[in-house]
C-alpha cells in the first residue's frame, strides 16, 4: 500500500517518533543516506509562494541522491488545464514521490488517490505537516523530549499551523494550548481527533481566548502570521483583532523562563512577533527552518521504504 503524508495524523504516534529519530540521524550525517540514488526524481509542485519548502526539499532530495524536479503550478495551470486526477497519473509516471503545496486539502487527497507514488502535503489551507516534523525535531533538540512538554500556540489558531499543532502535538504526547480569539480556533473536527489521540498518548488539548492564560507555564511558545496565504482580503479585520496575541517580551514573560519561541516563517515583525523576541535568545526559528531539510528527508525516505 502506498503511504502518503497529507496531514499530521497520517503518522501514528509510534511512527512519528521513528521519523523524528531518522531525521536526527540524517542531521548528524547528511550525506550518508542515499535512498534516491539513481537518481530517482521527486516532483515539487508549488501553486503558492514558497521559500523554505522549495529550498529545503530541493537540497534534501539532492542529499538523498535524488533529482528534485520543480513544477510551477501556475505554468502547469494545475486543476484548470487538466484535472488533478490526470496530473497525478502524469507525475506518478515520472517521479518516485510528489510534494505539493496548494490551497485545498481535498486536492492533495485526490492527488494521493491517483498518483500511485507517495504524496506529501507541502502546505494546504488546512495543514502544514512537514513544518510540524521540523518543529518537533527542534523541540526535542532544545527540550530533550516531547511527551509532557507544554506548548502555547498564540494567534490565528484557525490556520494550517494551528490545526497541525493540535494534531502533531497530541501525537507527541504534548500539552497544547491554543490562545486565539473567538472564531479563530482550530477546526472542531481536527480538535476532536486530536483530543482522541491525546487520550492515548497522555497529551492534552486546550483552547483559550486569553493569550496570557495560554502562555502561562509554557515550555514552547509558537506563533504564525495573522494573515495566511489566501486570506489577504481579511487583512484589515485581522490586524484589528489580533494585536493582543502578539508574542512580545511582555507576553513571553508569562511563559517558563527557559521557554523557546518558534515561528514557521515568514514573520511579520511588530505584528505576531516583536523584533526583540524573534532576534532574542529564546528564539529558535533558524534551527526550525534548517530542520525542514532533515525532517523532510526523513519522512520522504520513510514513506518510500513502506510503499
Ligand atoms: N499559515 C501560513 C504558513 C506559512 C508557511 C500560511 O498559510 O500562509
Amino acid at each position: 500500500m502506498t503511504r502518503h503524508f497529507l496531514r499530521d495524523d497520517d503518522l501514528s504516534p509510534a511512527e512519528l517518533i521513528e521519523v523524528l529519530d531518522l531525521a536526527d540521524a540524517m542531521k548528524a550525517a547528511p550525506f550518508d543516506h542515499k535512498p534516491l540514488a539513481g537518481p530517482h526524481t521527486v516532483a515539487l509542485v508549488f501553486d503558492r509562494p514558497t521559500l523554505r519548502t522549495q529550498v529545503s526539499f530541493a537540497a534534501g532530495i539532492a542529499e538523498l541522491g535524488g533529482n528534485p524536479m520543480t513544477v510551477d503550478g501556475g505554468l502547469a495551470a494545475m486543476g484548470k488545464r487538466e484535472g488533478v486526477e490526470d496530473v497525478a497519473r502524469i507525475l506518478g509516471r515520472q517521479a518516485s514521490a510528489i510534494v505539493w503545496r496548494t490551497a485545498h486539502q481535498s486536492d492533495v487527497d485526490t492527488m494521493a488517490d491517483h498518483a500511485g507514488v507517495p504524496v506529501l502535503n507541502a502546505l494546504t489551507d488546512e495543514f502544514h505537516p512537514c513544518q510540524l516534523l521540523a518543529d518537533l525535531q527542534t523541540v526535542r533538540e532544545h527540550k530533550g523530549r516531547l511527551a509532557g512538554v507544554r506548548v502555547a500556540f498564540v494567534g490565528d489558531g484557525a490556520c494550517n499551523m494551528g490545526n497541525s499543532w493540535v494534531l502533531a502535538g497530541a501525537s507527541a504526547g504534548m500539552h497544547v494550548v491554543v490562545g486565539a480569539p473567538e472564531g479563530f480556533t482550530p477546526d472542531a473536527d481536527v480538535v476532536a481527533r486530536a483530543v482522541g489521540i491525546a487520550q492515548e498518548t497522555g497529551g492534552s488539548i486546550q483552547l483559550s481566548v486569553d493569550p496570557l492564560e495560554a502562555v502561562k507555564g509554557a515550555d514552547v511558545v509558537v506563533t504564525d502570521s495573522w494573515v495566511s496565504m489566501g486570506r489577504e482580503e481579511e487583512s484589515a479585520d485581522r490586524l484589528r483583532i489580533f494585536p493582543p496575541y502578539g508574542v512580545t517580551d511582555e507576553l513571553l514573560a508569562h511563559a517558563e523562563p527557559d521557554a523557546i519561541v518558534m515561528h514557521c516563517l515568514p514573520a511579520y515583525r511588530g505584528k505576531e512577533i516583536s523584533e526583540s523576541v524573534i532576534e532574542g535568545p529564546q528564539s529558535v526559528v533558524w534551527d526550525e527552518a534548517e530542520n525542514r531539510r532533515h525532517a523532510q528527508k526523513a519522512v520522504l525516505t520513510w514513506l518510500l521504504e513502506r510503499s
